[in-house]
């Protein structure tokens, strides 16, 4: 053998690096961004002073925060010739499958941004994404409703900026709704980074062949879309909406998720960290109850997502393998309210990631993380010889 004497699937007991940006607790349910703790950023902070913090490491002064934000703004133009890709994609594309291209492509029209080797280049390149992403989540989203292309406004902050590209209506001035731009700069927040998770483990290890920051990045968008991780924030409103058009039975489909033969999950329930709560989803159901009320929303929809909570929170099934909800389960409602579309939510999971998995990358690329290359147990045939095709 290659003297490898142990497997471990999904690297459940394995640890990938050192990292100094994120700290998670799953016992404890405590998630902090370099030190500071997520209930006191989701309530003081905006989502371009996190970015900021995660990927710099500390919250930046009025000055820096100036700066990076006319920076990133200097760099928000897309190529037009990136229309044409994305023309290309039918209508039915799905959002998440776009934007992976679209990221992949800006390579193409910004091929200075995969050296990294300066500091300088490595900051032109963060400042390029953080520019260009959000317009790319709007333009998915124009191109699902055949709406005309937006290119935002200068004049916005970072949030405000992406709910104008997305729902601004062509020859009307576009007014801003507060409750909409703090519900999605919290929710932004929240899911900004999340230590070593599927998608932040995948742009890591791919950006540790050297790739480029937009390929790296294109590599965790597919990643996160999974149904597993970031897609099941869809797949819950799925699940919500087939329970309600069902009459509402949550019994039914609890038994369901307990039923060994029956590959129906309970989504936006467990994780592989938290095994008591999940903290985002904590804040996150309170706000959903914030925003539904404030914008005057009543969904049905949230009372199920409680039932189904409350449901599981008694019983032994869910009890003894320590599942809860997780940030996935309430988010969906509040995007629901605001009027983003069900197939935009992993988007939006994407946007708020961004910053996690640029900070991510540049801490690999800054401390010269090897290429990752894990090795394997062999079970396959033993030597034997070749075989013409006649004797087959
Ligand atoms: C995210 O890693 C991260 O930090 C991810 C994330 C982030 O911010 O990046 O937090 C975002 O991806 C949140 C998770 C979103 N996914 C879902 O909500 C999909 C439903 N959840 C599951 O598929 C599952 O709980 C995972 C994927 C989240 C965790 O999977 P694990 O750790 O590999 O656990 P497992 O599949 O081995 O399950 C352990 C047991 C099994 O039962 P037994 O075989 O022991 O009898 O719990 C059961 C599972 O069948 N189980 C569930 C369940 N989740 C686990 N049973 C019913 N419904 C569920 N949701």
């Amino acid at each position: 053998t290659n003297g490898v004497t142990t497997i471990d699937p999904g690297y459940k007991n394995t640890g990938s690096c050192l990292s100094s940006i994120t700290f998670l607790d799953g016992e404890k349910g405590i998630l902090r961004y370099r030190g500071y703790s997520i209930e006191e950023l989701a309530e003081k902070a905006d989502f371009l002073e996190v970015i900021y913090l995660l990927i710099f490491g500390e919250l930046p002064t009025q000055d820096q925060l100036d700066k990076f934000h006319a920076d990133i703004k200097s760099k928000s133009v897309v190529d037009d010739d990136i229309k044409k890709i994305l023309d290309a994609f039918p209508k039915s594309a799905h959002p998440m499958g776009v934007l992976s291209s679209l990221t992949s492509a800006l390579t193409a029209f910004n091929p200075s941004s995969v050296n990294v080797d300066s500091e300088e280049e490595m900051y032109n390149a963060i400042i390029k994404i953080l520019g260009k992403f959000p317009v790319l989540v709007a333009w998915t989203l124009r191109k699902k409703q055949g709406l005309p292309l937006d290119y935002g406004d200068n004049n916005l902050g970072y949030v405000e900026n992406v709910l104008k590209m997305m729902f601004c209506k062509p020859n009307e001035s576009y007014v801003q709704n507060e409750i909409v731009v703090n519900a999605l700069d919290k929710l932004l927040i929240l899911h900004a980074d999340h230590e070593q998770n599927c998608s932040t483990s995948t742009v890591r290890i791919v950006g540790s062949s050297h790739a480029g920051l937009f390929a790296s990045l294109s590599s965790g968008i597919s990643a996160l879309w999974g149904p597993l991780h970031g897609g099941a924030n869809q797949a819950v409103l799925e699940m919500l909406e087939a329970i309600k058009e069902d009459g509402g039975d949550t019994k039914k489909y609890m038994a369901k998720a307990k039923d060994k033969n029956d590959p129906f999950r309970l989504m936006g329930f467990g994780h592989r960290v938290y095994k008591n709560f999940d903290p985002r989803a904590k804040i996150i159901k309170v706000a959903a109850d914030e925003v539904l009320a404030n914008l005057g929303v009543d969904d049905p929809i949230l009372d199920i997502a409680k039932g189904l909570e409350q449901e599981a929170l008694n019983d032994p099934y869910f009890v003894d393998r320590k599942l809860y909800p997780n940030v996935d389960f309430y988010s969906g409602i509040i995007y629901r309210a605001m009027g983003i579309p069900v197939e935009m939510f992993t988007v939006m999971f994407a946007l708020g990631r961004l910053p996690g998995w640029i900070a991510q990358w540049r801490e690999m690329r800054e401390r010269k993380e090897p290429i990752g290359r894990p090795r394997q147990i062999y079970t396959g045939e033993n030597l034997r010889p070749f075989v013409s095709v006649e004797k087959r």
